[in-house]
């Protein structure tokens, strides 16, 4: 029988964009050959629409996976599940236990990049002490072996970005759950000292029951106390042009106020299907987020309770000092309160294949 493994490889800012390859191999212990399969590159307009506001950067597309091998360490690649802008993220299962993870490489094209490996070894960091069920377990970071590498937990099979383009008709019905899990994973995070500065769907990852995890802590940074935060700021614009804060783009110093923001603008687009601004240009884009009122939830979805739509609303304030103080407040709040009049059902279970493919 043929030792092949087909690989569905998406990017993560594009996770309509999908390429298909098939890895063989000859015996079991040779390295692995990537080539391109039979589908090849499907692109849907609507969806590339969508999302191309998030769009950052060059994405790793280039396939360099032939170089890893099988293994990484102890680690046997099963699959990639995600790539970012200088990572891929693969499910891996480790030889001697079992275990089933994720290992975030670095591309060989970045693998000796300073920078990057910094941003990986910072991610460690971050990340290593953490212990909560709505945030990433982040286990191992080794740059002994052939490219550098994060052990986390594996969860899936997607993030929020993907369930967000399956239609948000179609989980709204989770879309409460995914709000408070994500509100209790951010507020942990900012409970352990931190600022995440990447608050965005791409960076929640979810399973089928709408259970949620915060992954992605290399642009986090430490809270900083008053004085800090009056002499800070001036570093560069970084973080997710779809969701970033008034403050991040004037380059002001943050504190979690600004995840607050994000964490609207994504709370927004979960009911909404998209990012409260859109903007044809960066400039566009970046000016609404600095000048423009959002369209208000319950004008898009009559559905949706006054008391939601207004903290959201709330999260969406320009100044800091109108937005709820903590996600802890945020979290509380949405708690005590519906997201909307009427619970959506779940959608019948359809035979054929899913919404977003083809
Ligand atoms: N622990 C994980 N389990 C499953 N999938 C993951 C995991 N971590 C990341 N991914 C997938 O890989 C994508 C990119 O990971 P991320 O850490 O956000 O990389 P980047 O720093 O390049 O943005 C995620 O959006 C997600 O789809
Ligand atoms: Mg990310």
């Amino acid at each position: 029988m043929t030792n092949s493994v087909e690989i569905q490889f998406f990017v993560s800012e594009f996770p309509c964009i999908r390429i298909h390859f098939r890895l063989s191999r000859a015996s079991p212990n040779d390295n692995s050959r990537l080539s391109p399969g039979g589908r090849g590159i499907k692109l849907k307009r609507s969806a590339i629409a969508a999302v191309s506001a998030s769009f950052t950067g060059p994405s790793s597309v280039a396939i360099s996976v032939a170089q890893l091998g099988h293994y990484l360490g102890p680690y046997r690649l099963s699959s990639i599940v995600g790539a970012g802008r200088a990572c891929q993220v693969w499910e891996a299962v480790h030889e001697g236990d079992s275990r089933r993870v994720a290992l975030k490489v670095l591309v060989p094209q970045h693998s000796h990049d300073s920078q990057q490996l910094n941003l990986m070894r910072h991610e460690f960091e971050v990340g290593r002490g953490f212990d909560h069920p709505r945030v990433i377990r982040t286990m191992e970071f080794d740059t002994s072996r052939q490219a550098p590498y994060l052990v986390l937990e594996f969860f899936g099979p997607q993030n929020l970005k993907q369930l967000i383009l399956q239609g948000v008709d179609q989980i709204a019905y989770l879309a409460p759950k995914i709000i408070e899990q994500a509100a209790d994973g951010l507020a942990y995070f900012h409970r352990q000292g931190w600022i995440h500065r990447d608050i965005k769907p791409n960076n929640f990852l979810t399973n089928a029951e709408g259970d949620v995890k915060l992954i992605d802590f290399a642009l986090a940074e430490r809270r900083k106390g008053f004085l800090g935060r009056l002499f800070g700021g001036g570093s560069k614009i970084q973080g997710t042009r779809s969701y970033i804060s008034p403050e991040q783009i004037r380059r002001q110093a943050l504190d979690q106020r600004s995840d607050i923001y994000s964490f609207g603008c994504m709370a927004h687009e979960i009911i909404a299907g998209k990012a409260p601004f859109t903007g044809n240009t960066d400039n566009e884009l970046l000016t609404k987020h600095l000048k423009s009122g959002p369209p208000p939830l319950e004008g898009i979805n009559s559905n949706v309770r006054p008391e939601f739509s207004k903290l959201v609303r709330q999260m969406l304030a320009k100044e800091p000092a109108e937005r709820p103080e903590s996600m802890d407040e945020v979290l509380h709040a949405v708690k005590s309160m519906r997201v909307f009049r009427t619970n959506p059902a779940p959608p019948k279970a359809e035979s054929g294949g899913r919404k977003g493919e083809g």
